[in-house]
């Protein structure tokens, strides 16, 4: 594979064999499901099993291999699959055909949302993915390996973290109209923030959601920033260079920390110096962008469009956004009824650091 490009383009090798030491070469998938729930109920333990034994870039076919997916298992699958760290539909030559445009119109809406909720994350999956080559850590995390001090989460294997950042439940039953979702960290005071209204819940165990078939409970965990891009593209090789929207979601004591790496997502060249890994960090002063490698660089063409600050509880006055030797005025808005604070086009380029400076 290496050899087709003279050793320019990074192959990808999917396999559905793998031992330890396969995720060096490739990705893997579970194999040939069944369009059934069950087989939808436990690509999510499969996924974790493997993750956590150092095969971290694995999914399930999505819709199942074998057999038709009806209009609403098809949505959970997709919204479930949207989640996991390899996503692909898939199916045997012989059924019946499963594009998402072949489905009812309502449905069709509900896939192609699903598909968006993957894509304006595609930024922070890679970011995990480096984190992954460099500590080797899962990308796709049971709750045990972050509150190894919450017996509760020993036995938890239908819902998972992505990285430390996000909370993800999937809807893996016929109907449902509520699931129960645990939320870890009660001793901690973590609180968790609900990714479609940054409605913040303390946790405390089990809480019961309420979910209809658009509904996916995801959760960002309070102290996290997460980077977003939220244009909608035909490609994710078209998306390379759009803005980011920044979520910092607040902890208790009002930081949040994130991270961003960014290449050409294709060759070789970032082992000559040529990616950004940033810090991203958010206090009540400020918030910053910061290089850990300071020898690399990577001329993106991407900017900051949108920071969104949620659980602020006191919004601050002023931003003044510092770039280089520029420095600019920002524009906020503030969404008293879920303490959502939203700078508006920092412009920010993201090939250089930057901070802004917040006053009261
Ligand atoms: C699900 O509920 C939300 C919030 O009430 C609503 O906006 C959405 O249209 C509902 N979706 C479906 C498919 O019923
Ligand atoms: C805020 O809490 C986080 C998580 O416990 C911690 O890592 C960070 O150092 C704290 N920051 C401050 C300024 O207290």
């Amino acid at each position: 594979m290496l050899l087709r490009s003279d050793n320019k383009y990074r192959p990808f090798i999917l396999t559905r064999s793998a031992f330890a030491g396969t995720q060096r070469y490739a990705a893997a998938w579970s194999g040939d499901n069944s369009a059934e729930w069950g087989f939808l109920a436990v690509s999510v333990p499969m996924c974790l099993s493997m993750s956590i034994a150092g095969i971290s870039f694995f999914g399930s076919d999505v819709g199942g291999f074998f057999k038709y997916p009806e209009a609403e298992l098809m949505t959970r699958w997709y919204q479930a699959g949207a989640f996991q760290p390899f996503f692909r539909a898939h199916s045997h030559l012989e059924t019946k055909r499963r594009e998402p445009w072949l489905y009812d119109p309502p449905t069709t809406m509900l896939l192609r949302d699903a598909v968006r909720r993957r894509y304006a994350l595609i930024d922070f999956w890679y970011t995990l993915f480096y984190e992954h080559s460099k500590d080797g850590l899962p990308v796709m995390r049971p709750l045990f390996m972050h509150y190894p001090m919450e017996e509760a989460t020993f036995t938890i294997d239908d819902q998972y973290l992505l990285g430390d950042k996000l909370l993800v439940k999937p809807v893996v039953t016929q109907g449902a109209t509520s699931v129960k979702v645990y939320l870890p960290g009660a001793e901690s005071g973590t609180v968790w923030y609900d990714v479609d209204s940054y409605q913040a819940y303390a946790a405390n165990g089990y809480m019961s959601v309420d979910v209809n078939l658009s509904k996916i409970p995801v959760y960002q965990r309070g102290g996290t920033v997460v980077a977003r891009k939220e244009r909608v593209r035909r490609s994710s090789q078209l998306m390379a260079h759009d803005p980011y929207t920044l979520v910092a979601a607040l902890h208790g004591n009002h930081t949040a920390y994130g991270s961003l790496y960014i290449d050409d997502g294709e060759t070789y060249e970032y082992k000559k110096n040529k990616y950004i890994y940033a810090k991203l960090s958010y206090s009540s002063e400020e918030m910053s962008y910061k290089f850990v490698n300071e020898k690399a660089n990577f001329p993106t063409r991407s900017w900051v469009e949108r920071i969104v600050i949620a659980g602020i509880k006191v919004p601050p006055k002023t931003a003044k956004l510092h770039q280089g030797d520029k420095q600019t005025a920002l524009q906020m808005t503030l969404h008293k009824g879920n303490d959502v604070l939203v700078i508006r086009k920092p412009a920010a380029s993201m090939a250089q650091p930057w901070k802004i400076t917040f006053s009261y």
